[in-house]
């Protein structure tokens, strides 16, 4: 079956109608969208009297390099799920503005209650301009907030940290006001937020940014994510889901989309919607695989947040040096 266009990039101009059934199917073929469950943190068994179904989603960064018909299928994948609530931890963009209307009526299409998060991509591209169009969607933004969210007789706490990478996180200002006596989640694109947040009594986070390495055969990602980008959390479940050896776990999401490279190799680099299960006990359902150890640290690693904030001053540097060109450019076209 020929798919009529319904991308971006390479098949053509983005086109705003729902994906038929067999279409769906098709772009989760060709584009291998993986739907993974897991169950929650055991803490939620004991506070919750029935399952809260949470979907999420990360770094779909809605622009040219990932197809707008991949973007579709995702959401329809995650409706078709029907969650009680929608998560979204960051990088909804890729480089630009020029995808927001996109972007707003990609977010209309869910039909639970959507939360968020920023990413390092949604600052880079202007955070105020990304923040305004998810809001007009009806999407929820959690910048170092947190929330209560009734569902049926039943409540739960979203904790959204900013995103760490450009260095706006703030977890005294999310964790403000938080209950202890609630079942929480927590939101944060960078995973290695998780530690502190799990010693401040969110058990379960749910992250994104590093898109799995993308390139997972071989163990590739392991050297690029781990090893060269110094991540401790690459992909999937980490921490403990029981309390012990560690109070907490964090789901690294491999994401929908990218903003550079839009190949994707091996099973762990496939595009990912993913669903919690809130509530029932780990062991009770299958799951992709269980908490994994943490990648060890390079022996030369610096610290992380100094490496961040290098990589970010070195971004805003190039994004100058770029804008100085544009208006020596334009002034000398005008003189
Ligand atoms: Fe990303």
């Amino acid at each position: 079956m020929t798919l009529p266009p319904t991308g971006s990039g390479d098949d053509g101009p983005p086109t705003r109608r729902r994906l038929h059934r067999a279409e769906i199917a098709e772009v989760r073929e060709k584009h291998r969208i993986r739907l993974r469950r897991f169950a929650g943190h055991g803490r939620y068994a004991e506070q919750l009297d029935r399952p809260i179904r949470v979907a999420h989603l990360t770094d779909m960064h809605v622009g040219l390099v990932t197809p707008f018909k991949v973007q579709l299928a995702a959401i329809e994948v995650t409706n078709r799920e029907r969650p009680d609530v929608v998560v979204i931890t960051g990088d909804f963009v890729c480089h630009s503005h020029a995808y927001l209307d996109e972007l707003g009526w990609l977010m209309k299409r869910i039909e639970a209650p959507v939360f968020g998060v920023l990413g390092n991509h949604d600052y880079w591209a202007g955070g105020a301009e990304v923040q305004k169009a998810l809001k007009r969607a009806g999407v929820e933004m959690l910048n170092n907030a947190n929330t209560t969210l009734q569902i049926g007789s039943q409540r739960l706490q979203l904790v959204g940290l900013d995103d760490a990478y450009t260095g706006h996180a703030n977890r005294r200002k999310a964790l403000k006001g938080m209950r202890k006596d609630l079942p929480t989640l927590g939101l944060s694109h960078i995973a290695e937020e998780a530690d502190a947040l799990w010693d401040s009594g969110v058990p379960l986070v749910l992250s994104g940014h590093t898109h799995a390495g993308q390139l997972t055969v071989a163990r590739l990602n392991e050297w690029t994510i781990g090893r060269l980008a110094k991540h401790r959390y690459i992909h999937g479940l980490y921490g403990s889901r029981t309390g012990e050896e560690q109070p907490g776990a964090v789901y690294v999401g491999a994401g929908i989309g990218a903003a550079v490279m839009p190949l994707r190799m091996g099973d762990r680099g496939s595009r990912e919607v993913t669903m919690f299960e809130l509530g029932v006990l780990p062991g009770d359902l299958a799951e992709h695989h269980p908490e994994q150890a943490a990648h060890a640290p390079a022996p030369d690693t610096i610290d992380e947040d100094e490496e961040r904030a290098a990589a970010h001053a070195r971004f805003l540097e190039r994004k100058a040096k770029k804008q100085n060109g544009w208006r020596a450019r334009l002034k000398a076209r005008n003189q």
